[in-house]
């Protein structure tokens, strides 16, 4: 399993916090906020991570993270010239991840359960992880059926769908690639994540797992701030990196 970290975008919802730097490189109590997803990735074992960040940061990640071999691991950079979706991770990425299962993790997202056992017992199709949050509208929906089947998922519905957002870890067999060439730019320009699991949805591949734990994405003052403490409180003192 190979592990990429997408990492770009300009943070504008956070300025002026991020007239200068990348949202992922803000402090999280007492790591950089990248740290805590490129540590949900080595903890469950991935060795190869590709880092995909903004041009304008793209040494400010090179001083921070180097080689990887200070965590064990081995780091490639590739940069993302514009924000242009999620699933673009997947075609900038497409040599990298050489025909092999991917997991994608956003740079801003903060988990405090460990996916050890999921990355690893990985058998192909999609797997993805939902959240029940008060604010779905922020993110990608997801509405199950009455077994809890996913039968939807919606990117930011403008009505509601559901509770369940569908957060910022993803994991693909190889075919993704083929997925993300498939699908065309949103209303926002963007290739969206979405459209990549609604491509294994169609075909009865996608698998929708709940996440038990705390989950962030610390995109607003108010979610790094909760992130500050989450991490504090709970995830500090259980970091391997
Ligand atoms: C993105 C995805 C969305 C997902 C969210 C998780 O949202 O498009 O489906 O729920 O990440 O953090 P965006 O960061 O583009 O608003």
């Amino acid at each position: 399993m190979r592990g990429i970290i997408l990492s770009g975008g300009s943070g504008t919802r956070l300025r002026p916090l991020t007239k200068i730097t990348s949202k992922q490189l803000l402090p999280i109590y007492h790591r950089p906020m990248i740290y805590y997803p490129l540590n949900t990735l080595i903890k469950a074992g991935i060795k190869e991570i590709l880092i995909i960040v903004a041009p304008e940061r793209a040494g400010d990640y090179l001083n921070l993270l180097g080689s990887g071999r200070e965590f064990g691991v081995k780091f490639t950079y590739e940069i993302q010239d514009h924000p242009e979706g999620i699933a673009q991770a997947f075609l900038i990425g497409e040599n990298f991840i050489d025909n092999e299962d991917v997991a994608l993790i956003l740079g801003d997202n903060i988990f405090a359960d460990d996916f050890i056992e999921e990355i690893q017992s990985f058998k192909g199709g999609a797997k993805i992880f939902a959240k029940q949050v008060p604010d779905p509208e922020r993110f990608g929906v997801v509405k199950f059926d009455e077994k809890l089947k996913a039968e939807k998922i919606v990117e930011k519905p403008q009505a509601y769908l559901s509770d369940y957002a569908v957060t910022g870890l993803y994991i693909y067999d190889r075919r993704v690639v083929e997925a993300a060439k498939s699908i065309s730019p949103s209303g926002r320009k963007e290739l969206e994540i979405t459209d990549v699991n609604n491509w294994y949805l169609a075909k009865g591949e996608l698998d929708v797992a709940i996440v038990k734990g705390e989950w962030l994405d610390a995109g607003t003052f108010d979610s790094l701030l909760r992130a500050q403490n989450l991490a504090k409180e709970k995830l500090a003192d259980k970091m391997v990196i």
